[in-house]
């Protein structure tokens, strides 16, 4: 049967990504004889000008029925701050439930980390980020607007389902690393309603006694993954926290081009997206790099159980950067399709041991 995907290339720079995207995606179903149902949905900001629809209900019921979604990237500075963001991945995210963020940070060569004295051995590391919940989904409220007394505020709430779920999710990926290592990260000294995660982390360990956990404050966690990236294996945190810390992460492993995301909700569809945003400076200028957009189409296949067609393009493109095929993950130093090409040809020419 084939896998139904359906793909929201999106703004800026998401068209192009996302093209190569489908092509490693095609190439991997030839090789390893699977066969690929792609529905493309026009959506995204240039759709919202044209005809002021978001993402209407019955595309958005149609695509709740694919097997994946692949989505390029979303924002452009002429809609309003967060609308059409809001309105696509937030609502892909939220009304499908897709509680994990899923974030791998793995440097595949010493060259592409920007810490000094830093290698692969020491970047390797998975964060579990909440999707559904934090002051993401809540209404913002601004009292008094344009007075001298204004209050706005858009609260940082959890629910004890929400924080257990994606604990729970973590403890298993945890589970499946070798060092069975997992982090809270919080910032429970002062944000006090994070006691919850703090609570049921606790309580969720007892579960897991092979897991070794450990716990910090997310101020901390971002200088410790400066300063000993290695002292973090798996790390679960709240949907805020983990936004800011994938950023912080991804130029771990050598930037915006190469990080990727899974949105998951065991059981049902998963959403497959790069880390970072639309780029518009660089769009339609086949410079910028797809790498996190085809990782991101790994992870897919991955999720989809085509398992050696996902490890056989982990280690293609592994061979690309290790070999130095790929020069440098920054913008302008490889076309678009260049990468593209590149990727391909080396999928075909990788064979797992
Ligand atoms: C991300 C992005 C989104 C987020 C934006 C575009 C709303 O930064 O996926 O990390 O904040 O989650
Ligand atoms: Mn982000």
């Amino acid at each position: 049967m084939a896998h139904r995907i359906a793909v929201i290339a999106g703004d800026g720079i998401g068209p192009e990504v996302v093209a190569q995207g489908l092509r490693v995606l095609h190439a991997a179903a030839d090789r390893f004889g699977f066969e690929l149902e792609i529905t493309e949905y026009p959506y995204g900001t240039e759709h919202w000008l044209a005809t002021e629809e978001i993402l209407p209900d019955a595309p958005f019921a149609e695509i709740q029925q694919a097997d994946a979604i692949l989505l390029g990237a979303i924002g452009d500075p002429r809609a309003p701050v967060g609308l059409i963001e809001r309105g696509i991945i937030g609502r892909l995210r939220w009304d499908l439930d897709l509680y994990v963020n899923l974030r791998p940070i793995k440097l595949l060569d010493e060259r592409f980390c920007p810490l000094k004295g830093k290698g692969p051995a020491d970047v390797d590391m998975v964060i579990v980020r909440e999707n559904t919940e934090d002051a993401y989904v809540q209404e913002p409220s601004f009292e008094h607007q344009g007075t001298p007394e204004e209050v706005a505020s858009q609260p940082m709430s959890y629910t004890r389902k929400g924080t257990e779920r994606i604990i729970r999710y973590a403890f298993e990926v945890a589970m499946t690393r070798p060092r069975k290592h997992l982090t809270l990260i919080d910032k429970a000294n002062a944000v006090r309603a994070q006691d919850l995660y703090t609570r049921v982390f606790a309580e969720v360990a007892q579960e897991y006694p092979e897991v070794e956990t450990a716990h910090l404050y997310v101020d901390a966690a971002c200088m410790r993954m400066v300063e000993s990236p290695e002292s973090i294996d798996t790390a679960v945190t709240t949907n805020l926290f983990g936004d800011i810390v994938t950023d912080l992460g991804a130029m771990l492993q050598g930037g915006m081009g190469v990080a990727a995301s899974a949105n998951l909700h065991p059981g049902k569809l998963g959403l497959f997206e790069s880390v970072h945003g639309s780029f518009p400076q660089a769009a339609g200028k086949n410079i910028a790099n797809p790498l996190a957009t085809i990782n991101a189409c790994v992870m897919m296949l991955d999720y989809l159980g085509e398992k050696d067609a996902a490890a056989t393009a982990e280690a293609a493109i592994a061979e690309l950067l290790q070999g130095g095929r790929i020069r440098s993950l920054d913008v302008g130093e490889h076309r678009t399709d260049e990468i593209g090409d590149l990727v391909i040809d080396q999928l075909a020419a990788t064979s797992l041991a």
